[in-house]
């Protein structure tokens, strides 16, 4: 299933060029401020830089089943930026940081499987704005990561990659849909990971690796060129080891701006795409936790003791506590009828019913080439190359005669509508910055598990709001800085 002949030429390529470094870069924990010290310093090459992360993934991807192809140029890459080094021509936030994709992003040379192995041959004729505006701004693409077969669930299984492994517990699955990025970052493989977030599945990958990421605001970030599931709920984003990172990789994809390619772009004003996001994050713009009010949506737990809930409302308590004390003020949010994410989801999820049109619209786009399924439904009716779990046999099922035309669509979208004001209006009454819960109710489930319960993506996948997912840990440890 692995796309080996790619794997094969990053890995001869480094056996080759191995014998003339001296000091390799270390990757582990690496970061972009961390990567262009050592560059900047000159204790470093690019082409050592990008050698080092195909060493580790050589060396540690058999163990988590990450990554589904390496992309040929990526040295190739490297040395051009070695030569932009030389001639004091280094531009660019992400100047030589390795980046690997979730293999639902165009990018060339690669093809854009979605993990679906009907799709092995469908290649891309040009990189999506989001891909452009990463490598314009020096980002070196790695390669492509697996995820759960075109994003549609949890586990990050598919036919063309198997089943990604936790990178913390091998037991358990590393979240989804985007977690071979998860995975993959997790274990030091590349500095930033992409991914994509129908209800959960950036968020779900960050929370079960101990990752940072975020669900940009809808219609921040253009969604074209990456495999689409859903008009009203697809997003897009990156997943990294740290804040400034995730923070730097947010501020470099917002910069598309309106892309008249995704319409969604059109609801954000012009001059957000300039934001630079890392500068909230210095100590003298963040503001006080004092001065913060921050709600917590009770709805969004589960308060009945197991083994897979007790871990997560452990380190909810903490973190709350520790908030609490350093002066931030919380409200709890009692309405556990209208913020039930159960419930969400049965009244008001459209993916069903947009699938079809979105994914068709996708395969018979000109942008692509190779021989692939033109249509959602050839590819589901006329291939037997794709993997549905039993868990999702009625999702598809549904979605092969389902579309926006559907009268439940639009009352779906009046509840949309609703929700969205109801949540503003919470914000409002309140006078909240923020709210707070946790991304999963309980654990990433152990491998083999028919589907993954307890996920609340779903209220910021309706209402387009912005979240960020942060570990836990984290959070205690800069309050206790403050
Ligand atoms: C510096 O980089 C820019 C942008 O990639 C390029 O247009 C220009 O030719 C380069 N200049 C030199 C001296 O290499
Ligand atoms: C894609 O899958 C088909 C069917 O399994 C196989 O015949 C073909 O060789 C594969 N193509 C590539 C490029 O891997
Ligand atoms: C193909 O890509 C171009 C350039 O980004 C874009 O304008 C166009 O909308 C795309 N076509 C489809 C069908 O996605
Ligand atoms: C926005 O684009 C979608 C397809 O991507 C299309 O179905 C919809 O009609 C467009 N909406 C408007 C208001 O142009
Ligand atoms: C809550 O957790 C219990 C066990 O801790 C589990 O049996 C139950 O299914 C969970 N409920 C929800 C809604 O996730
Ligand atoms: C908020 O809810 C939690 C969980 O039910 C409870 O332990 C806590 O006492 C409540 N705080 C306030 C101020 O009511
Ligand atoms: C949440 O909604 C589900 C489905 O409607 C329901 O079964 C469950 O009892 C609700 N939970 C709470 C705490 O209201
Ligand atoms: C499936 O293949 C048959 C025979 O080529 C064709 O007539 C039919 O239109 C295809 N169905 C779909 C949904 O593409
Ligand atoms: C959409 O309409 C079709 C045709 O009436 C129906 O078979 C299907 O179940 C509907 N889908 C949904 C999700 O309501
Ligand atoms: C809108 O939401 C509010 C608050 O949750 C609820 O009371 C009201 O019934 C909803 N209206 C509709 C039309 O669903």
């Amino acid at each position: 299933m692995l796309s080996l002949s790619r794997f094969i030429l990053g890995v001869s390529l480094y056996s080759a060029l191995a014998s003339c470094q001296t000091t390799p870069f270390d990757p582990r924990e690496a970061s972009i401020a961390s990567i262009h010290n050592a560059l900047f310093s000159r204790l470093t090459t690019c082409r050592d830089v990008v050698t080092a992360h195909i060493a580790r993934i050589e060396a540690y991807n058999p163990l988590i089943n990450a990554i589904i192809t390496i992309n040929p140029e990526a040295l190739s890459i490297a040395d051009e930026f070695d030569d932009a080094l030389a001639s004091g021509n280094a531009t660019g936030a992400l100047f030589c940081i390795p980046v690997l994709l979730k293999d639902n992003y165009d990018a060339l040379p690669m093809v854009t499987t979605g993990g679906c192995a009907a799709l092995n041959a469908s290649t891309p004729t040009l990189d999506g704005p989001a891909v452009t505006a990463l490598r314009r701004a020096g980002a070196v693409i790695l390669g492509k990561a697996n995820l759960h077969e075109l994003a549609l669930e949890g586990l990050s299984v598919s036919s063309y990659g198997g089943q990604t492994i936790n990178s913390y517990d091998s037991a358990r699955t590393p979240g989804g849909s985007s977690g071979g990025s998860g995975a993959a970052i997790a274990a030091s493989l590349a500095v930033l990971g992409t991914g994509s977030d129908t209800v959960n599945s950036l968020r779900s990958p960050a929370s079960a690796n101990s990752l940072y990421s975020f669900r940009p605001t809808w219609g921040l970030i253009s969604r074209a060129g990456v495999v689409p599931i859903s008009y009203t709920q697809d997003t897009i984003g990156a997943m990294g080891r740290s804040l400034m990172d995730i923070a730097t990789a947010l501020t470099v994809m917002a910069g598309v701006g309106y892309d008249p390619a995704d319409n969604a772009t059109a609801k954000i004003p012009a001059s957000v795409k300039d934001t630079d996001y890392t500068l909230a994050l210095s100590p003298s713009s963040a503001p006080a936790l004092s001065s913060l009010r921050i709600g917590v949506l009770l709805g969004f737990f589960n308060f009945t003791s197991g083994p897979d809930v007790d871990p997560v409302n452990a380190a909810m308590t903490q973190v709350l506590s520790v908030l609490s004390s350093s002066g931030a003020t919380l409200i709890n949010i009692t309405d556990t009828s209208t913020y039930n994410a159960t419930a969400i989801s049965s009244a008001m999820d459209v993916q069903q019913l947009e699938y079809r049109e979105a994914l068709t619209a996708y395969l018979s786009s000109s942008n692509l080439t190779g021989p692939r399924p033109q249509s959602m439904p050839e590819l589901y009716l006329n291939t037997s190359e794709y993997l549905v779990i039993p868990s999702q046999y009625s999702y598809v099922n549904n979605a092969l005669i389902s579309s926006t035309s559907n009268s439940s669509y639009a009352a779906k979208q009046r509840l949309i509508t609703n929700l969205t004001t109801t949540l503003h209006s919470l914000f409002a009454s309140n006078d909240l910055d923020a709210i707070i819960y946790p991304e999963q109710k309980n654990l990433v489930v152990p491998i083999g598990s028919p589907s993954q319960s307890g996920r609340n993506g779903i209220l910021a996948a309706l209402t387009g709001s912005p979240v960020i997912t942060m570990p836990v840990a984290s959070v205690i440890r800069a309050t206790q800085r403050q």
